[in-house]
């Protein structure tokens, strides 16, 4: 499969920076190494080695999720892919899944969640700020396509939600102890919620309304920590740099007491 004007490519440069460009009739991709005329890579497969008006060579591929997420258009703060990838397996969103989603942003969370549960999945995702899910619907849009399983909602998830029938629920909300009745009427029984919390004292909070709602079990509490590492010759060791902190991740399953 060839590259097509309109499709989303990630040129690559010798020192591995990555730039996300839309491929435009009569576009022209500039950079401090020099430019390449869109029309050089529409038609030529992924991959590609194209060299720059200076000479430079980039490599130049579909882009990747984490691509995309990493360079698409913001409004907010986003969860980072190495919470998403941890969220995507431990709140086991699997294809075809329902999922109820608290706080879209910019809709990092919500693109993985999306291509996750697939078409045959339904996902209803609730922001307050209309900005924010218009921002969300656009990215979705650009790296997905249409997405008819998909809801937008304006609104809280502190308040009544109208849905049922979740298997799932993602908040990335900054008081989800709020959330955790309406969550329960939406939630089915066997459900697992997950939230996502940056201050160990949110985290602290959710847990314990969790423990006092009395209908989760398997309460988990856990950060990712990810560190890349350096192997160049004989210098083998881990990067100097890494990404300190972003949030608590919560898992709990929501039980079906019966007395
Ligand atoms: C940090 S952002 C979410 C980022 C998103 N998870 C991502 O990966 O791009 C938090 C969002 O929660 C929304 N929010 C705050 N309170 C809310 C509520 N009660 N119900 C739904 N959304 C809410 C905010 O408007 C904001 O867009």
């Amino acid at each position: 499969m060839t590259f097509k004007e309109e499709e989303f490519v990630v040129l690559v440069d010798k020192q591995g920076k990555r730039y996300l460009r839309r491929l435009r009739k009569g576009g022209r991709f500039h950079s401090h190494r020099g430019y390449i005329e869109h029309a050089r890579i529409i038609g030529s497969p992924p991959g590609s080695v194209i060299a720059s008006s200076t000479g430079e060579e980039f490599c130049v591929f579909h882009p990747t999720l984490i691509d995309y997420t990493m360079k698409m258009p913001r409004k907010s703060g986003i969860i980072y892919p190495k919470d998403t990838g941890i969220i995507l397996v431990w709140a086991d969103l699997f294809p075809g899944a329902e999922v109820l989603l608290g706080g879209v942003g910019t809709g990092a969370l919500l693109l993985a969640v999306v291509r996750q549960v697939g078409p045959r999945g339904r996902i209803v995702a609730y922001d307050v700020r209309e900005d924010m899910l218009e921002c969300a619907a656009r990215n979705v849009r650009n790296c997905l396509g249409e997405t008819p399983n998909l809801t937008l909602r304006l609104g809280s998830v502190y308040e009544a939600i109208e849905e049922r029938g979740f298997q799932r629920a993602l908040l990335d909300v900054p008081e989800p102890w709020k959330a955790i009745d309406p969550i329960c009427e939406a939630l089915l029984p066997g459900g697992i919620v997950c939230a996502y919390l940056p201050s160990i004292t949110q985290a602290d909070a959710f847990v314990s309304a969790l423990k006092e709602r009395g209908s989760f079990t398997l309460i988990e509490t856990m950060e990712v920590l990810l560190r890349d590492w350096h192997l160049t010759g004989r210098s083998v060791r881990p990067s100097h740099r890494m990404v300190g902190h972003t949030g608590f991740l919560i898992f709990a399953r929501k039980i079906n007491r019966q007395f």
